[in-house]
């Protein structure tokens, strides 16, 4: 069952119940992952036990190349986090590597699904497509979504806030949970999709979703300038070729991110009427939109820059949640190992 923000789950309440999101420390946060994921878990916090996975063992299955531009984007992204307002007392960031029971799980989870089922599984398809991989694919690449089961279950998530590429993962999780289950004893937690309500936001480019690898992205971490320069260089109408030449505001990215960023809803309602009349240039709808953009990030960047100058604030969060992380994936290890019959020395701990 699909689960929108609407009607969430009953039998524990919110507060118990456990939601998991997770990153590729691969690229800096921008606009799109705000609109299609931060802003929700900001939200999120206040009501879930919410984790957050910095996924950098995953990050590896396309990246094991360039393991030190992983390290380099790890304290990037928790300063992102930090900036949006995801607050280290209220969720929880934890380090997969550190997290050596992930790996523990992924290994027995592998038992349990087939190699036919993993190359049907239309996301890593397609990403196997559009990164050339053809029949040379890793092992490891292929089993990706074996080990973000083994990320899922290992904390004992319910919810797992999702966009619509991520749904066949968390199904070929549900199904790794039921045979486990089913196989061993009622240990795992079965996580259910929480689907973001919040389409895709497009690119500057208004043609693709928002991303690094288009260069169609504005970065939580863009200086104003920058901003200003990318919303000028925006596209917008092809069919508008005058000024006064009535406009369209559907599907027209300038107004997307107006309605999504601009609080004043009075000057874009206002500006859309006149954009439809032929009333009013690209060039001032654009200012608009990079002033309130600007505005929108300002506090964004101010926080940034504190905890930029505090890095000791981001390596506590990042211990911290780390170290829980580790403690509840423990615990669900023993019960796996218990369920399995696997449970040799229970009293003993081998270092
Ligand atoms: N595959 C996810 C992505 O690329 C990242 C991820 C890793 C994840 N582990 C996870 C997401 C666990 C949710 C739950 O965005």
């Amino acid at each position: 069952m699909i689960q929108t923000f609407e009607t969430e789950k009953q039998e524990l309440p919110l507060a118990k119940q456990r939601i998991l999101t997770g990153d590729r420390p691969t690229n800096p946060l921008h606009l799109g992952h705000y609109v299609g994921s931060l802003a929700n878990r900001v939200r999120l916090q206040d009501s879930y036990d919410t984790l957050i996975l910095i996924a950098d063992i995953q990050a590896l299955t396309d990246h094991f190349d360039t393991p030190g531009m992983l390290r380099q984007n790890l304290h990037e992204l928790c300063l992102d986090y930090l900036a949006v307002g995801l607050a280290p007392e209220k969720t929880t960031v934890v380090i997969q590597s550190l997290v050596p029971q992930i790996a523990e799980l992924t290994i027995i989870y592998l038992n349990l699904v087939s190699i036919s089922r993993l190359r049907r599984n239309p996301t890593t398809k397609a990403e196997m497509v559009q990164k050339g991989y053809g029949e040379d694919v890793t092992a490891g690449f292929l089993a990706y979504p074996v080990s973000q089961a083994a990320d899922i279950t290992a904390f004992g998530a319910h919810l797992v806030p999702v966009g619509d590429d991520q749904l066949p993962h968390l199904e070929l999780s549900r199904e790794i949970v039921r045979r486990f289950n089913t196989l061993y004893g009622p240990v795992l937690v079965e996580p259910e999709p929480l689907l973001s309500n919040f389409p895709r936001l497009v690119g500057l480019d208004g043609q693709n979703k928002m991303s690094k690898s288009l260069h169609n992205a504005i970065f939580l971490a863009d200086a104003p300038q920058v901003v200003t320069r990318k919303v000028m260089a925006m596209y917008t109408d092809p069919t508008r070729i005058h000024v006064t030449d009535p406009g369209h505001v559907e599907n027209n990215p300038v107004f997307i991110y107006h309605d999504a960023f601009n609080p004043d809803k009075e000057e874009v309602a206002e500006l859309k009427e006149r954009y439809r009349q032929g009333r009013v240039g690209d060039v001032e709808v654009k200012r608009r939109l990079a002033r309130a953009l600007n505005e929108f990030l300002d506090p964004i960047r101010q926080r940034r820059l504190y905890y930029a100058d505090h890095l000791e604030v981001v390596d506590e969060m990042l211990q911290q949640g780390t170290q829980r992380g580790r403690y509840l994936a423990q615990e669900t290890m023993e019960k796996v190992r218990q369920a399995m019959h696997m449970d040799y020395f229970p009293s003993i701990s081998f270092v």
